[in-house]
This record gives structure tokens, C-alpha cells and sequence, in this order.
């Protein structure tokens, strides 16, 4: 069925109850994520953007087969995760980004051969895919070295070739890039381009951190938090959304006084649609987004009143920042030591 979409959802729903010794004042559930619908047709590369927390690991759990949702449905390739796992594990894979799973003592070739073989895949064939991936990776030095004695990084980058060995239908990638340096991440980026490219009939869904990853990469994207989808669209759309409204960064000094903070509430300001406060090096970074030009006199105004000085400022395009700060009313904080709260990740 080649109209058949990706990926669906429908009011997909995920509640995790928390065991353990309680407190009264304890919440005994977790709501995860909550009525989310999406289709994701064959082809495209679609990102989940949102901060920690909000459900995407949790998502891309149930869409994976790893875990079941308490409420709605999910279809991967039109089949459904919680009665037909073994067939959805046989056309999909599944990377998590801080994750360095692998046998220690095998050398990264042997990793990837076995993984290959898990997968049933011809030993030529294998071979073959691997010694490419390997060399688009920048891998061909550590081929033989055992996973134990690789950096963190690299054994990420093996970890990653891992999910595109088997040639799956549907790839799922968990932050991919997390902890990367600009060189590796940049790598694992256009790897994922152009195993697209090459691949037209696939699809991948991917989370991230990072705006900038993915404004470059996705076809289209949601904006997730708390569980909940908060928008989809393509990341130009996504951005022309707020084309009419004006986005200006503002950095100020204290005259003598105490800093400018949250509480000063510029956001109370008429025709002020959005203001995010950012300390930096004593100095205050302002990120507004406004109804009108008009509404930055009443915001210079108001600074002034409150002991600050206008040092720099700066209007600005658009950028999938700014969406998210209209959508969700914070900054997306990178934070990449928070992993807890999660389940361990069973092998696919
Ligand atoms: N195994 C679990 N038990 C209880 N709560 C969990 C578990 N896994 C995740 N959560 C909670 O569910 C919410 C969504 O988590 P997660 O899907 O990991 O978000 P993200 O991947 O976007 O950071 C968070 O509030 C998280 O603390
Ligand atoms: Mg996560």
C-alpha cells in the first residue's frame, strides 16, 4: 500500500505511574504525552522539537514498540504498535543519541556485522554497507578497535551507522547529535541528508535540542511540550507565522542599580507580545517579540524608568527560536545532563 502514511497517531496518550514509596503530597501519574495526532507520510524527514521533558523519548518509545501508550493508537507502515510489534521491528531501527550500547570487546566492523546478522541481512551485502558507512563516517582508522577503547564519541558514531545497516523502512533518532562535537554532529547531519537523498521511499523521525538542526534538516516539524503537540508545520511556515509580528534583541546595563530581570515585567508593556530576560557577563539580553515597531518606545521607556541603559540593539528576522518562544513562552535551554527519568533502552 504505497499510500499507506509512515507513521500515524491518534490521541495518543501515555501516562506513567510512579511506584516507589510516596509522599502524600506526591503525584502518583506522569502524563507524558497527551492527545497527540500525526501523520507522517512515507518520504519525509520529520523532526519532534522540544525542551527535556516534554514526551519525545516517550513517543518515539511507543512508535518503536518499546513501550505501550495508555490511550489512542500508533501505526508505523499501517501496522499497529500494540498488536503487531514483531512486524513493525522487522522494517525499522532505532538510535538513541546518548547512548553507547555495542560489545565492548568487539571491534566496531564486528559490531556492526553482528548487528547486521541480528538483522538476518546477507554477509556480503553486509560487508558491503558497512565498509561504506564506516568510510562516510570517518571511521576507517577505529574499524578495528574494539568498542571499548573508543571515546565517547566515536562509539556514538558507531551506534549511529548501527540504526542504517539493516536498511530499515522507518528510522527513529533520539537526539542524534547530543553531546557531539561540531565536527561529528555535522557529519552525523549530512549523513542523514544524504541516506535520504539516496533512500527517497524512507522515512525518519528524529528529536532534538537544537533549532538550528532542525530549521537545516526537517521536511516539517511539531513543537512539543509538556506532552502535548503545540504546533506542525514546515520550519519556513513555522516562521512566517511570526513574520508579521517584529523580533528585536536588546542589551542593557544596570545604571548603578541591580539588573534587569524577569521581574521587571517588560512583558507588561502594551504591544509586547513576548520578553525573554538572559543574563550574560552582567549585562542583560532582551529577546522581544513585538505586535508593532511602535510598542519598542513604551518598552525603551520602561527600561529607563527601571535604572537601565540601552546598549545594543538589534531587530531580527524570524528565527524557529522565536517560534518556540511565542509557542512556548521559554527559551529551548540546551541541557544534556538531565537523562533521568528515562528507562533503560532495550535492543531493538
Ligand atoms: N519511566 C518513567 N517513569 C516515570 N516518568 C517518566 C518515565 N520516563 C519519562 N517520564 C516522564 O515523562 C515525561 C516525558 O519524558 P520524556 O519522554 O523522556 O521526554 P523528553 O524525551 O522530551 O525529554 C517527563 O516528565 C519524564 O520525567
Ligand atoms: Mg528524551
Amino acid at each position: 500500500m504505497p499510500d499507506t502514511p509512515a507513521i500515524v497517531t491518534q490521541d495518543l496518550g501515555r501516562v506513567y505511574k510512579i511506584r516507589g514509596p510516596k509522599r502524600k503530597d506526591d503525584p502518583k501519574q506522569v502524563i507524558a504525552l497527551e492527545g497527540v495526532n500525526l501523520t507522517i507520510p512515507r518520504g519525509e524527514l520529520f523532526g519532534l522539537l522540544g525542551p527535556n521533558g516534554a514526551g519525545k523519548t516517550t513517543l518515539i518509545k511507543i512508535l518503536t514498540t518499546l513501550l505501550l501508550p495508555t490511550s489512542g493508537r500508533a501505526q508505523v507502515e499501517g501496522l499497529d504498535v500494540a498488536s503487531q510489534p514483531q512486524e513493525i521491528r522487522r522494517r525499522i531501527s532505532m538510535v538513541s543519541g546518548g547512548e553507547t550500547s555495542g560489545y565492548g570487546l568487539l571491534t566496531v566492523e564486528e559490531n556492526l556485522w553482528l548487528f547486521a546478522r541480528f538483522y538476518g541481512l546477507e554477509n556480503k551485502v553486509a560487508r558491503q554497507r558497512i565498509d561504506a558507512m564506516i568510510q562516510i563516517m570517518g571511521l576507517e582508522e577505529k574499524r578495528r578497535t574494539k568498542i571499548s577503547d573508543l571515546s565517547t564519541g566515536l562509539r556514538q558514531k558507531m551506534n549511529f551507522i548501527r540504526g542504517f545497516v539493516s536498511d530499515p523502512d522507518v528510522v527513529f533518532l533520539d537526539e542524534p547529535t547530543l553531546g557531539l562535537d561540531v565536527a561529528a554532529a555535522r557529519q552525523v547531519r549530512d549523513f542523514v541528508l544524504g541516506w535520504m537523498r539516496d533512500h527517497p521511499d524512507r522515512t525518519l523521525l528524529l528529536t532534538t535540542h537544537y533549532m538550528a538542526e532542525a530549521d537545516e534538516m526537517c521536511d516539517r516539524l511539531a513543537i512539543i511540550d509538556q506532552g502535548k503537540l503545540l504546533a506542525l508545520d514546515t520550519p519556513s511556515n513555522l516562521k512566517r507565522r511570526l513574520r508579521r509580528e517584529t523580533v528585536y534583541t536588546l542589551k542593557v546595563a544596570p545604571l548603578g542599580q541591580r539588573p534587569v530581570n524577569q521581574t521587571d515585567m517588560v512583558e507588561s508593556v502594551p504591544g509586547v507580545h513576548q520578553a525573554i530576560v538572559t543574563e550574560l557577563d552582567g549585562l542583560t539580553e532582551l529577546s522581544l517579540i513585538l505586535e508593532t515597531d511602535d510598542a519598542l518606545s513604551g518598552v525603551l521607556e520602561h527600561l529607563h524608568r527601571r535604572g537601565s541603559s540601552l546598549l545594543a540593539l538589534e531587530k531580527r528576522v524570524p528565527t524557529l527560536e522565536d517560534v518556540f518562544i511565542d509557542l512556548v513562552g521559554r527559551r529551548l535551554d540546551v541541557d544534556t545532563s538531565q537523562r533521568d527519568g528515562e528507562t533503560p533502552e532495550a535492543p531493538l
